[in-house]
């Protein structure tokens, strides 16, 4: 299969993620391998959304999360529930914008190029499944437009592997 990546400017930014998410819907077509997924799902994010450094997943392993499929710089590994944005997204259950992460106590740096970010909570019903993060080089790069797109996306994303993947 080919897939031609499409470029977004977000000039409409609810109707470049409606696209994203319809364009995410048909490349996961067809796969309900987690990881696959997963890994393509972040793939698809980083070479769609201008100004990011990172894009991916944190997987609640065994009370903690774990770093799963993402693009950019070499990652953290383990993130306690409760600490740093993905901790602290997974605990509230609730998408985290950081305009500066200089400025986010507890905040923890991976990528020095780092200087704002967003984090949403996986949620398959009442389940934490983890976390999809995205860094941005820039400050104040996110906003709630961007919230409710990601939003979006996790849940197709979600939608489309097996229940029992998702342990
Ligand atoms: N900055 C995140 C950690 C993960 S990196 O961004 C990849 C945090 O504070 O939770």
């Amino acid at each position: 299969m080919t897939f031609a990546a499409k470029r977004y400017d977000f000039r409409d930014q609810a109707g470049d993620y409606a696209a994203l998410a319809e364009e995410l819907a048909g490349l996961l077509q067809g796969e309900s391998d987690f990881v696959a997924n997963a890994a393509n799902t972040a793939a698809l994010i980083f070479d769609a959304l201008p100004d990011l450094n990172w894009a991916g997943f944190y997987l609640l392993k065994q009370g903690e999360l774990v770093v799963g499929p993402f693009q950019g710089k070499p990652a953290c590994v383990r993130i306690a529930l409760g600490k740093g944005v993905c901790g602290t997204a997974a605990v509230e259950r609730k998408t985290i914008i950081v305009p500066d992460v200089n400025a986010f106590p507890g905040h923890i740096a991976c990528d020095g190029a780092s200087r704002s970010e967003i984090v949403v909570p996986l949620l398959k019903g009442k389940k934490l499944v983890g976390v999809l993060g995205l860094d941005s080089p820039r400050l104040a790069r996110f906003d709630e437009g961007d919230g409710r797109g990601l939003e979006r996306l996790a849940s197709v994303f979600l939608d489309s592997v097996r229940p029992e993947d998702i342990a």
